[in-house]
Parts: C-alpha cells; sequence; structure tokens
C-alpha cells in the first residue's frame, strides 16, 4: 500500500536539505550553535515545532511521519558532530602551523652579568682581614659634618678640610662623605673594644678629574682598638694585606705623615710589583707604590667616644680601592671603573 506524502513529509524532506546544505558552509563554532538551535532547539527548533504538530495527524500518518522525524533528527545530529569534528581538526592544524617553533635553531644567548673588578678587589679584602678577625662593616654615603670632619679631629677651619672639598646636601651640616673614616667613629660608638673592623665603600670628592682622580671612588677603612697595641702591629697587618694582594715577597715601608685623627701618622708604600723596586715608569722610578694612610688613633679622637686613652689604644689605616685594582689588573685610567663601556667590564667575566 502506498500512501500519499504527506505535506510534513515532505517538508522534513526540504528542511534536511536544506539543513545540511547550510551545515556545509559553516565555518565557525558559534555559528555551528547557532544552526544547532534553529533546527534542533527544543523550543523554537524547526524540526521540534514538526514533532509538537504530530498530535494533529491521523493516526497513520502521525506514525511514518514520525519515524521520518526522528530519522532526519539522527542525520542532523550526526552531521553536526561531524562537522564539529572537521572544525576542531582545521583549527588545531593552524594552530599549530601557527605555533611552529623549530627546534633546530640555535638558542638566543641571554646575557649574564659578572662581578665588577672595583668589586672583586673589595671581597677579597675582606676575605684577607676576616682572615686576620676583623669584621667587615659598611656606613652611610650620606654623613654629617660631625662623622666626617669633626669626630675625626678635623674642626670647621682645619686646612685638612681643604684637601676633602666636597659635594655638600646641606652646606656646613650634610654631606657626600669624602672619605670612610668617619665610620672609626660610627663603630667606636657602637661597640666596647676590642674592636678589628674594615668599612670598605664609596667615597666622594669634589675633584678635578684626570687619569688617577675620580669624583666618585672607593676605600677600605680599618680599625684596631684594644689595650695593648703597637705600630709593629700596624705593621704587620699592612704587610700581610700587601703579600696576601701581591705575592709573598712584598715589602712594605712606612713614611712619616700628618693625618688629623692619628698620632703618630705614616704612611705606606709596597715595593713595585712590576719592578721590585729597581725603578721603573710604574712607580715613578721610585721603586715604590704609595697603598694608604695610617697611625695610632689620637687620644682625642678616642676621649670623643667614650674610650678611655689610658686604657685602650689602637691603630687605623686606609686605602683605596680603585688604586689596588689599578695596580692588580695594569688598568692605567682610574675613569675606566665608572666609565660603562663593557670592552672594559667584559675583561673581568
Ligand atoms: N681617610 C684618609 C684619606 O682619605 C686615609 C686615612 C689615613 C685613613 C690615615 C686612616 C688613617 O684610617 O689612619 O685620605
Amino acid at each position: 500500500m502506498t500512501t500519499a506524502q504527506t505535506d510534513e513529509e515532505r517538508r522534513l524532506g526540504e528542511m534536511r536539505a536544506r539543513a545540511l546544505a547550510e551545515l556545509a558552509t559553516i565555518e565557525a563554532s558559534d555559528a555551528l550553535e547557532e544552526w544547532r538551535t534553529r533546527y534542533l532547539g527544543r523550543e523554537r527548533g524547526e524540526l521540534t515545532s514538526v514533532l509538537k504538530g504530530l498530535g494533529k495527524l491521523p493516526g497513520d500518518d502521525r506514525k511514518r511521519v514520525g519515524q521520518a522525524a526522528n530519522e532526519v533528527k539522527v542525520a542532523l545530529e550526526q552531521a553536526l558532530e561531524a562537522r564539529r569534528g572537521e572544525l576542531r581538526q582545521r583549527d588545531q592544524a593552524s594552530a599549530l602551523e601557527r605555533e611552529r617553533l623549530d627546534v633546530t635553531l640555535p638558542g638566543r644567548t641571554i646575557p649574564r652579568g659578572h662581578t665588577h673588578p672595583l668589586s672583586l678587589v673589595t671581597r677579597d679584602l675582606a676575605r684577607i682581614f676576616r682572615q686576620m678577625g676583623f669584621e667587615v662593616y659598611q656606613g652611610p654615603e650620606v654623613e654629617t659634618d660631625y662623622y666626617n670632619f669633626q669626630a675625626l679631629n678635623i674642626p670647621q677651619d682645619h686646612p685638612a678640610r681643604d684637601m676633602q672639598d666636597t659635594f655638600w646636601v646641606a652646606p656646613g651640616q650634610i654631606l657626600l662623605r669624602t672619605q670612610t673614616s668617619p665610620n672609626q667613629i660610627r663603630i667606636m660608638e657602637k661597640m666596647r673594644p676590642p674592636v678589628r673592623a674594615i668599612v670598605p665603600g664609596r667615597v666622594y670628592r669634589n675633584e678635578a678629574i684626570d687619569a688617577s682622580h675620580e669624583a666618585v671612588f672607593h676605600q677600605v677603612e680599618g680599625l684596631l682598638i684594644d689595650e695593648t697595641c703597637t705600630m709593629a702591629e700596624l705593621r704587620g697587618v699592612v704587610e700581610r694585606l700587601a703579600r696576601e694582594l701581591f705575592g709573598a715577597n712584598r715589602k712594605v715601608r712606612f713614611r712619616p705623615s700628618y693625618f688629623p685623627f692619628t698620632e703618630p701618622s705614616a704612611e705606606f708604600d709596597m715595593d713595585c710589583i712590576n719592578c721590585n723596586g729597581a725603578g721603573c715608569r710604574i712607580c715613578k722610578y721610585s721603586g715604590w707604590l704609595e697603598m694608604g694612610g695610617s697611625g695610632m688613633v689620637d687620644p682625642r679622637v678616642l676621649r670623643g667616644v667614650g674610650y678611655d686613652p689610658s686604657v685602650y689604644r689602637g691603630f687605623a689605616f686606609g686605602l683605596g680601592i680603585e688604586r689596588i685594582a689599578m695596580l692588580r689588573y695594569g688598568i692605567d685610567d682610574i675613569r675606566y671603573f665608572a666609565g660603562n663601556d663593557l670592552r672594559f667590564l667584559r675583561q673581568f667575566s
């Protein structure tokens, strides 16, 4: 028995063809979802409306149309899944293409920093002095006139101030330290003897800049205070320093000098590391290289920090770190250290 197609069956066939044709042109997942609601949506889907109309059909028709509608539903759902799979695959392929990584390319070098020559020397100084029982301290670069000058026995009008023209932060009161010596005072104020301390750090002077003078440079300060303490021990410390830095045979000599905060005062030299004392361009044909200043701490300074000079005595010394680095590495111009020239700095990596 053949039955004439109902309107519903025709409508279903037409819808199926239309839906599949549309589906084939869809490229994006939100358009897929829109397609799904339009045809298969529970509320307003076109197929759903056919199914909802089934109840009005006569019994036979209802069964056939119902079956046909179900087939269409299954077909559309399968087609939807298939299309979704295709699109997903296509997207993954293009993501792979986009994120393609050629692992055979050589990597980019990540620049790696290294220690500045002045830091190398400072570390060495710390190591050498620690071996002799000194502790390493730091102090402020912005100082008061009191610590930088007055407490070191350099009053306001003292001619020693001329040697250390500075940069004032508050004229007459606050300045950039011209020496690490103020830390002698800071340390003695905080500690009871025995004291064995070094303080490396940056110092500032209003200098005319040339190959051996910079406005910013570094010093290391040394201080030893105890009940017994002599200049011979000072000499021993300095000699050990010279030998640790520049070789076991170095000789050291003291020359009488003047510093307001030591009495007696001496400058110390070592025999030239280049000519071993014979005389050369490096030592300006003297056979000796200047290393620093030193002396026995002046009783006035001790009294100023509340140490009794009849009980305690001590020595102090100070030396320039650039100078040591220049000798060690054969650098002939102090301006290289802060000049930011990578060709210079890379030699220390
Ligand atoms: N502070 C002095 C300067 O910058 C160096 C110095 C000399 C430090 C003698 C000392 C010392 O501790 O006793 O010229």
